[in-house]
């Protein structure tokens, strides 16, 4: 790989993409992982394939509290491999203060950012996304209330504005991670 393309001055450190839920973390990151010639992680997916149930069975059965646990594991196992990828971390890892200390030592956080009017009007609820199944505007309102500094905080000044373009926001990043 040439020296000067992104994937060498990221300095061999994880991409990661936060936000809230459906910003595109997964569609773009695995955009971006296919553009730097990564592998491609997603938080949740790990959950499931670890635990070989869907977040919604866990969130039913042991509750969230539970979840924020395999959550953290699953991020900690990421962060831990020996070569740089992009992982789409799950909206809620900023919420625990040690993967937030694991994100700004081990990886370059980007926040992907919305308006909460706007996600609602895209995502459904899904099966990872039981938090969302009452009411997702002022769920994602409120998410946003209580996660903006947490997400800023990591991201250390690296935001990208979503709209309605996946590709927009993959170009956006891949400039981020340079
Ligand atoms: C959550 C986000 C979801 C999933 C779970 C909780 C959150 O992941 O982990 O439903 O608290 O923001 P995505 O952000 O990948 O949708």
């Amino acid at each position: 790989m040439p020296l000067s393309s992104p994937a060498s001055e990221l300095h061999g450190r994880h991409l990661v993409l936060v936000g809230l839920m459906g910003t595109g973390k997964t569609s773009v990151g695995r955009r971006v992982a296919l553009c730097l010639g990564r592998i491609f992680l997603d938080s949740d997916a790990q959950v499931e394939a670890r635990t070989g149930r869907t977040v919604r069975e866990i969130f039913e059965s042991d509750g969230e509290a539970a979840f924020r646990v395999l959550e953290a594991e699953a991020l900690a196992e990421a962060l831990a491999r020996a070569e740089p990828t992009v992982i789409a971390a799950a909206g809620g890892v900023v919420l625990d203060p040690a993967n937030r200390q694991r994100l700004r030592t081990s990886a370059r956080a980007v926040w992907l950012r919305a308006d909460p009017a706007l996600l609602s009007s895209r995502i459904t609820s899904g099966d990872h996304r039981p938090l969302l199944d009452d009411d997702p505007l002022t769920m994602l309102q409120r998410m946003q209330e209580e996660r903006s500094a947490l997400y800023e905080e990591v991201a250390e000044g690296r935001v990208v504005d979503v709209g309605s373009s996946i590709e927009a926001a993959v170009d956006a990043v891949l400039a981020l991670a340079s």
